[in-house]
Order: C-alpha cells, then structure tokens, then sequence
C-alpha cells in the first residue's frame, strides 16, 4: 500500500479525488472514508442543495470536503464542472471515482428510446465524458488513477433490467479498453462491480416496474424480489472499501468484484451454459417459459397487481 497522503515522503502530497453522484449511496459512503483517510475528496452532485447536504454530512463527522455540481448527462456541466475542479486543485484531481448511475427496469419491450438513451447517457457517455475531461491533468502529471463503478449485472444480464446490464456491459468494455490505451501515460484504471447494496437504487428500479406498461408475473416477482433483497443485503460500506483500495494500492487491480452474491453469481453465471442460466431466470423473475404459462398466468382468477396498477396509484 502506498501513502496516498505523501505522509512518509517529508513533502505532503494530497490527493485530490471526485467521486461523481457522491451526495447518496455508494457515493456519499465513498466520498467520506477517502476524506477520512487522507485525500482532498471532491463530491460532485447535480445541485447545490444536495451537495451541501453532502458538506454538512462530512461536517458531523469532523471531516472536510469540497463539492462541485455536476450533471453527467450534460455534456456542459461536465466541462465546467472539470474545469472548475482543475482550478480548485491547482492543474486536476488525481483521481477520478466514476460512480454516478441510474437504473432502468422493464422488459425490453417496455423501455422507451428515450428512457435507454437517458441510462446510457448517465452510465455510459458520461462516465467516459469525465474520463476524457480528467485525462490531460492526469497525462500532464504523468500519473493518475480512474475507477468506474460498474455493476455485477453488466455480467450477468437479468431479465427486466436488461438496459441496465447493457449499460454496465458497455462500460466494462470501454473501461478495460482505457485501461490499456492509457497505461504509457501513468493512468491506472480499475473497474468495480458491486452486487446488491442496500441504496436508493434497487427502490428505484421498483419503482420503476411499478410505473412500468406492461406488468403481468414477471414483473410482479421481479419486484417482490429486488424489495426482498433491498431489505436484506448490507449498507454500501464494503464498495466504499474496495474503491479505496483501488486509489490506495501501488498496483490496483484491474477488477474488484464485490458482494458475495456478485462474487459468486458472475464466475457461476460466466461458466454455466445458456439453458440453465434461461431456466434459473425464469425460475427467479416468475416470467413464463412457454406460451401456455403465459395464458395461465392471463387466466388466474386471483392475479397478483399488475405493475399498470402501480402506475396508477404511483
Ligand atoms: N446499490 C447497488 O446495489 C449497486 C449494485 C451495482 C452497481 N451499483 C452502481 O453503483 C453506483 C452508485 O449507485 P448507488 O447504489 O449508490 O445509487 P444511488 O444511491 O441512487 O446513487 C446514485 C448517485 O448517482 C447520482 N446521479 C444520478 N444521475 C446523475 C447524473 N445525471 N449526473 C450526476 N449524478 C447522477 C445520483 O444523484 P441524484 O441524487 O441527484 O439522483 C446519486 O448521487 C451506480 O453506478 C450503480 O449503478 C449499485
């Protein structure tokens, strides 16, 4: 492990780092253990109020932090956003801690155009529009470091959440190409996939089965399913440890898989051939296997709530 702090090298060197959507979730848990040991952490969040909540936060715990607002979705606001953190650390942060995301569930016939093109644009452009702004500081030093969240499911693709496990796929794919491509410049970058934390997220993409079109079984479990391990899974602590492993290690690994369940899910899923990936799908998200179960399920004289119904009550 190396001094992230310069502490032992008799001349301080801080760290400047800006993790992105840091005012909730992995962010905030992030943003304040890397303040705690010892680097200039920049949060970034989409307004001035939330990242003053996130100032305030810090504040209780007798630490110190800077913000910056930042819409990654906004190719405007990610350029004055880097621009303005190039100013407050003298020539560009160190590091850069992708972690800014939204989730989108549905059935691939459910999703919009639109609603893809907003996660691919927050999950995927954005996240490299930040690389692509934070690569010259980095380049110029001659050193640097990028991690980007990403997620067990760019992996392992589930059914009804199929663009967000496009979206994580894609930024896997770009991240190990960065990786290389920017290695000669000094720049380190790392990919960190989670399994599930309990966020906002997972209340997030129920919310968004409930507000869904289509409805019937799968969408039912799904959402019985991702409230059950919402209400199970532990806090988002053990990212927060792992992505400052990834700043702190002399040599970072490439990927950092996290969660027991991602853990075991991705080698099992990467293995496993596709009939009985299909069928523990099918079997976990309730969604019919034949057309005849379909009609049964159509058939129920009891039916679970349709997700339509959720939409209408939301
Ligand atoms: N929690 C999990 O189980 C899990 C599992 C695997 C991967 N992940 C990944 O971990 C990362 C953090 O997620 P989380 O679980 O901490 O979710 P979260 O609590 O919902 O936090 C997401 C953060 O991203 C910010 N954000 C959303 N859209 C943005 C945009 N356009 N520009 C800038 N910031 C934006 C949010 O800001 P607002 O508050 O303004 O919306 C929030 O600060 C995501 O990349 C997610 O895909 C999470």
């Amino acid at each position: 492990m190396f001094d992230p702090a310069g502490k032992g090298s008799g001349r301080p060197v801080v760290r400047s780092v800006v993790v992105t959507g840091a005012n909730g979730g992995i962010g905030t848990v992030t943003a304040l253990r890397l303040a705690r040991r010892g680097f200039d952490v920049i949060g970034t969040a989409r307004s001035q109020v939330k990242a003053d909540v996130l100032v305030a936060a810090a504040a209780e715990l007798g630490l110190g932090l800077r913000t910056v607002v930042l819409d990654v979705a906004d190719p405007v606001s990610c350029e004055r956003a880097m621009a303005l953190v190039e100013e407050m650390t003298g020539g560009g942060a160190w590091a850069v801690v992708n972690n800014a995301g939204v989730p989108q569930a549905g059935s691939l016939e459910d999703v919009s155009d639109e609603q893809a093109r907003h996660l691919l644009e927050v999950n995927v452009l954005g996240v490299m529009r930040i690389c692509r702004l934070a690569m010259p500081a980095m380049r110029r030093r001659g050193a640097g470091r990028i991690v980007n969240v990403s997620s067990g499911l760019g992996r392992v693709p589930w059914p009804l959440g199929g663009w967000y496990s496009a979206s994580k796929h894609a930024l896997s794919a770009l991240t190990h190409c960065l990786r290389v491509e920017s290695a000669h410049a000094g720049v380190r970058v790392c990919l960190v996939e989670p399994g599930a934390f309990a966020t906002a997220m997972l209340d997030r993409a129920v919310a968004d089965l409930s507000a869904a079109g289509g409805g019937g079984a799968g969408y039912e479990r799904t959402r019985t399913l991702f409230t059950t391990v919402n209400g199970r899974v532990p806090g988002p602590e053990p990212v927060a440890r792992v992505i400052e492993r990834s700043l702190s290690a002399r040599r970072p690994r490439a990927r950092y898989t996290v969660g027991l369940d991602a853990r075991l899910l991705v080698p099992l899923h990467t293995v496993s051939p596709l009939w009985l990936t299909d069928w523990v799908k099918h079997t976990a998200s309730g969604l019919p296997r034949t057309r005849s179960g379909h009609e049964a399920h159509l058939r129920d004289p009891e039916p679970q709530p349709r997700a339509s119904a959720g939409r209408e009550t939301a």
